[in-house]
């Protein structure tokens, strides 16, 4: 029996609807074709298809910063699957700046858009659909960063720090509709969007001005067991999520990181 297998065969999340946003490469590609291995029948996002983006996945392009790319979003996953049993919302990230009072209004907004709202915006637009279901799960992605909120990256952990917030009260409010909500935060992941940050060996230098401290430099060594996440890591432990493995899971928030940041 596979690993996705349940007891009479067929695959764990057969008959299954999933919408992941952030699907064409890292962590949130890997999720995708777990989803796809283990019976799903998939819909991504991305502002851009490319093409590293998982075979078998339908795609959509679409923006989740704005309240109309999560409308269209959530038409055409209505159109293109007829409902979301599963959602993941893996799309953020954050560029680095010289310390929290030179981050532009606008760059805080779209920390907030990007890795907080899209997921408010898209929950309250498919959960609906779950409650008249009385099923469904949902799955926030934030960052282990968020226990060591400082420096070049405080919008991007304040905003991770508002979905984990948001996470844990939605859970006790959708659990009696049969909807689970909880989030995974990875710690440092080789993914295409980390090596555009700092500790990303091709960009190391493209941010040498910001004379970064080297905890934020510094990638896979920091971490108790000795290397970076993979984003199959990560995906395992979304996936875990979803099935009915996690049936009495809701509102936790487990950190994947090699036991690198603080706990509690
Ligand atoms: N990698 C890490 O070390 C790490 C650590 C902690 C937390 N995380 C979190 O894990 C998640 C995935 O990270 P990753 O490193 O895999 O990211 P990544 O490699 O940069 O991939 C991000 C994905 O999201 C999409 N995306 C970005 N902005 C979007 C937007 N406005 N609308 C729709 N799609 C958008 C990207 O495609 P387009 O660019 O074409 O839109 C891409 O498919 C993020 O939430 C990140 O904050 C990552």
């Amino acid at each position: 029996m596979s690993t996705f297998e349940n007891g009479s065969g067929t695959r764990e999340l057969t008959g299954k609807r999933a919408l992941v946003t952030g699907g064409t490469r890292g962590i949130g590609a890997a999720v995708v074709r777990q989803l796809l291995d283990a019976g799903a029948e998939v819909l991504t996002t991305a502002r851009s298809a490319t093409r590293t983006a998982p075979q078998g996945a339908t795609f959509v392009a679409a923006d989740v910063r704005t309240r109309a790319g999560a409308q269209a979003l959530a038409a055409a996953a209505q159109e293109t699957l007829g409902g979301v049993d599963i959602l993941v919302h893996n799309a953020g990230g954050g560029r680095p700046y010289k310390g929290a009072s030179a981050v532009p209004d606008e760059e805080w907004q779209d920390a907030l858009d990007l890795n907080f709202l899209a997921a408010v915006r898209l929950d309250a637009l498919l959960t609906p659909g779950m409650r008249e279901r009385r099923s469904g799960t949902i799955v926030h992605v934030s960052s282990a960063a968020v226990r060591t909120p400082a420096g070049p990256f405080l919008h991007y952990t304040a905003a991770k720090a508002a979905l984990e917030n948001y996470s844990r009260g939605l859970a006790p409010e959708l659990a009696p509709s049969g909807i689970r909500v909880n989030t995974v935060s990875p710690g440092r992941t080789a993914t295409p969007g980390r090596t555009a940050t700092p500790g990303g060996e091709e960009t190391r230098e493209r941010w040498a001005h910001l004379d970064l401290a080297p905890g934020v430099v510094n990638a896979g060594d920091t971490a108790p067991l000795g290397r970076d996440g993979r984003p199959e890591d990560i995906a395992d432990t979304v996936l875990f999520l979803v099935t009915e493995r996690a049936g009495w899971l809701t509102g936790s928030n487990l950190v994947v990181d090699g036991g690198e940041f603080p706990r509690g």
